[in-house]
């Protein structure tokens, strides 16, 4: 089965990488998915646009006993968190920089899995002081390890000058509305046509290559 062969429009899910009370992504979330509703592919049918919120999954951390490359997940979380990953076909995953990296949350919620990553492009939508890019950086090379495409094309958003403080306390550290920049639009919906094409070209899952991979684990 290919991304390609795929019936129906493609299914991106748009992951929400923070969990904390009060988190921005929210904000930064529900404008992505705005943008990807004003998408001429969302609006032709070709694709479809589902928020996936980590937070909901409310996943502990990684208490599998088998690695996921094996697929032999055995908690009942585990099962519902794979269920919703697998129904999608692509993802954007819009992540935080927390200390130079992406959330602990999401680096769990992405090692939970193997197979729902695997063969499926997603694009990196980032924010933080400086763009959230050093984020981004470490969220493309841990996708490369469960096998998912990244495409080039990234949004980095930055709490200066994407979010407006006017009237807000200077010591409030959770202040702000979120106002993207001029030009923010243009970047996520090229993302999306990056994401839209790629999936399209299809990837075949190489059953071969996930079995060499398990053998080198387990060697
Ligand atoms: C634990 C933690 C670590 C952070 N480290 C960084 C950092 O290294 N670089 C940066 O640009 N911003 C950093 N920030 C600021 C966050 O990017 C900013 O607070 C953002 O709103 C967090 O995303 P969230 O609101 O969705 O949780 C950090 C925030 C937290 C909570």
């Amino acid at each position: 089965m290919t991304n390609a062969q795929s019936m129906g429009p493609l299914r991106i899910g748009l992951i929400v990488g923070s969990t904390r009370p009060g988190r921005r992504g929210t904000a930064i979330a529900r404008w992505a998915m705005e943008v990807a509703e004003r998408h001429e592919a969302v609006r032709v049918g070709d694709a479809v646009c589902t928020l996936v919120d980590l937070a909901e999954q409310e996943l502990p951390l990684l208490d599998e006993p088998v690695p996921a490359l094996f697929g032999d997940y055995r908690r009942p979380h585990t099962l519902r968190w794979a269920a919703v990953v697998d129904a999608c076909d692509a993802f954007v995953f819009v992540t935080p920089d927390y200390n130079r990296s992406i959330p602990a949350a999401l680096k769990n919620g992405i090692d939970y899995l193997y197979a729902e990553w695997a063969d499926k492009v997603a694009g990196v939508l980032s924010y933080g002081v400086r763009g959230g890019t050093r984020a981004a950086d470490h969220l493309r090379a841990i996708l490369t390890e469960v096998r998912t495409v990244v495409v080039p094309t990234e949004v980095a958003l930055s709490i200066f000058t994407d979010f407006d403080f006017t009237g807000a306390d200077s010591g409030d550290p959770t202040a702000g509305r979120f106002v993207p920049a001029d030009g923010r639009e243009a970047e996520l919906s090229a993302m999306l046509t990056e994401i839209v094409t790629w999936s399209r070209a299809g990837r075949p899952v190489d059953q071969a290559r996930v079995a060499a991979d398990q053998a080198e684990l387990v060697s």
